[in-house]
């Protein structure tokens, strides 16, 4: 059953602007342009969650450097984490080099955790891992990233690349779902939040 047009408005909110979202990203690009210099980078993002986030990234990275894509999904249709499917591997060699993991939030830590011990088993000589969002509240793996874009309280947040159910990937805010109920009963409720942003 659609939500009703008037509760709407109290489904989410804005968490985190594409002023603030730009600036800190551009920070994390400095660090790491710093942490890596005279160094070639491998890139290694998380799909899907991290499209818009990675372009900002590594736009800014004046590092030499080659991408490369790992598929992982913990999520369902929905926002219980369940079982980590791989849908695509890596091709890209990693063994000796410099490798940055790159994913959109750390959550339980489960994605993160299993995909770091699968990265060092193939011997690079440094790994690093940097997430937009960090939700320490939810963590079941102790596992920390040495990048955070921001750290946020234990919300379902959706926008610049996270999603629920696969959409809202391109809003450009980030968006606090308050009302995850009504999401789940009405999974177009955000639909006018696209046309707003
Ligand atoms: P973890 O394995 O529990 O740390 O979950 C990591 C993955 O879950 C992320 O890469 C996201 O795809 C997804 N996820 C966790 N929290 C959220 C959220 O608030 N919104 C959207 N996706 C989320
Ligand atoms: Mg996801």
């Amino acid at each position: 059953m659609p939500v009703p047009r008037e509760w709407r408005a109290d489904v989410a909110r804005v968490l985190i602007t594409p002023q603030q979202l730009a600036k800190r990203v551009r920070q994390l690009s400095e660090s790491i342009t710093k942490d890596f210099a005279g160094r070639e980078l491998v890139v290694v993002a998380l799909l899907n969650g991290t499209v818009l986030f990675l372009a900002d990234l590594i736009r800014h990275l004046s590092v030499p450097l080659r991408l490369d894509f790992i598929g992982v999904s913990s999520y369902g249709a929905g926002t219980v984490a369940g079982e980590l499917v791989f849908t695509k591997e890596l091709r890209l060699d990693v063994q000796g080099r410099d490798v940055l993991l790159v994913d959109d939030i750390l959550d339980t830590g489960r994605t993160m955790a299993r995909v770091r011990s699968m990265l060092e088993k193939l011997q690079p000589r440094r790994l690093r891992t940097c997430v937009l969002l960090d939700k320490p509240a939810r963590r079941v793996e102790t596992i920390d990233a040495d990048y955070i874009g921001f750290t946020i309280p234990d919300l379902f947040v959706v926008g610049y690349g996270l999603d629920f159910g696969e959409r809202y990937r391109n809003l450009a805010d980030i968006f606090a779902v308050d009302d995850l109920k009504a999401l789940r009963a009405d999974p177009d409720a955000l639909v006018p939040l696209l046309t707003a942003s």
